[in-house]
């Protein structure tokens, strides 16, 4: 079922576990990823971006997709817009039925983020859409980002940050950033930073640039608070990596072939990630008719 991702993170955020967010820019993806979480009893975010709705992704045809088969899902799906930064943007997923928004105002001056993230907040409660917000700034990994403390989020503005503007969840930046890492190259995240960050807001907390980090930084992250990671380059690594395995197996393959394959990929990749971060057999259903849980 399509739930708001409020629903889901205040769970992962009692219970200690992550919840995978993974950008999805086509059917492939989005059947692939919620197959894996209903197989798994796990909640599951499907998310986009602008650039890959105006890219691929078009929200009039993607939405319905989700939608569609998140309401035959027997655990709970959210519908996230990733790094929304423009207000039309922003007011297009809530119309179009997004279950959250991201307002990702972190690298203005503090109190543009803030009044920024406030008005987006203002828009989507009353519509039912949560929100998650950035403080601190996760940068890209092929500019050498996260690698100094320079942008990691500070835990004092944190707490005015989240009272100021009624953000559902934060992304904070301790160490990770988007996109490949260089060869070899496994981030060294800031744990303490993440516990005290944990303990002073007690939220729900989101991890950008998931891709790379390795099970053991996500694993301690994950006990350490975040109950949210964002996942891109790995998942269309992981969906590329099938249709190439079957392109050297059969070069004759044809193209529903390699959708197939791309699919059965992700799904894999999105039941492997699932059981590192612990999101399995949380939503385990009796009788999914009447909803009732064991
Ligand atoms: P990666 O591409 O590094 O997984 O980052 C994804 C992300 O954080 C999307 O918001």
């Amino acid at each position: 079922m399509l739930v708001s991702m409020k629903s889901i993170l205040d769970d992962a955020n009692e219970n200690y576990y992550g919840v995978m967010s993974m950008n999805s820019i086509n059917i492939e993806m989005v059947r692939g990823g919620i197959e894996a979480a209903s197989e798994e009893h796990s909640p599951i975010i499907i998310q986009m971006g602008p650039g890959q709705i105006g890219k691929h992704a078009h929200l009039a045809e993607i939405v319905p997709v989700v939608k569609e088969l998140a309401a035959k899902a027997p655990v709970p799906v959210a519908l996230n817009l990733d790094h929304g930064s423009k207000l039309d943007d922003e007011i297009a997923a809530i119309q179009a039925g997004f279950t959250n928004v991201m307002i990702d105002a972190s690298s203005l001056p503090y109190e543009e983020n803030i009044q920024k993230t406030k008005t987006i907040v203002s828009l989507a409660h009353p519509m039912g859409v949560s929100v998650e917000a950035e403080l601190g700034h996760v940068g890209q990994a092929a500019d050498g980002d996260g690698i100094t403390d320079d942008l990691y989020t500070n835990v004092e503005q944190a707490k005015d940050f989240v009272a100021r503007t009624g953000c559902d969840a934060l992304a904070v930046a301790i160490g990770t950033a988007h996109g490949n890492y260089p060869k070899g190259f496994v981030p060294k995240l800031d744990f303490d930073r993440l516990h005290e960050l944990k303990e002073a807001l007690q939220m729900p907390l989101v991890l950008h640039g998931g891709s790379g980090s390795g099970e053991g930084n996500l694993k301690k992250a994950v006990a350490g608070g975040i109950n949210k990671i964002n996942v891109c380059t790995d998942a269309f690594a992981a969906a590329k990596a099938g249709m190439l395995e079957l392109l050297e197996e059969n070069p004759d393959a044809d193209f529903l072939a390699l959708q197939m394959k791309a699919e059965a990929s992700v799904k894999a990749f999105v039941k492997d990630y699932i059981h590192i971060i612990g999101s399995n057999d949380r939503y385990v259903f009796t009788d999914f008719e009447s909803g009732s849980q064991e």
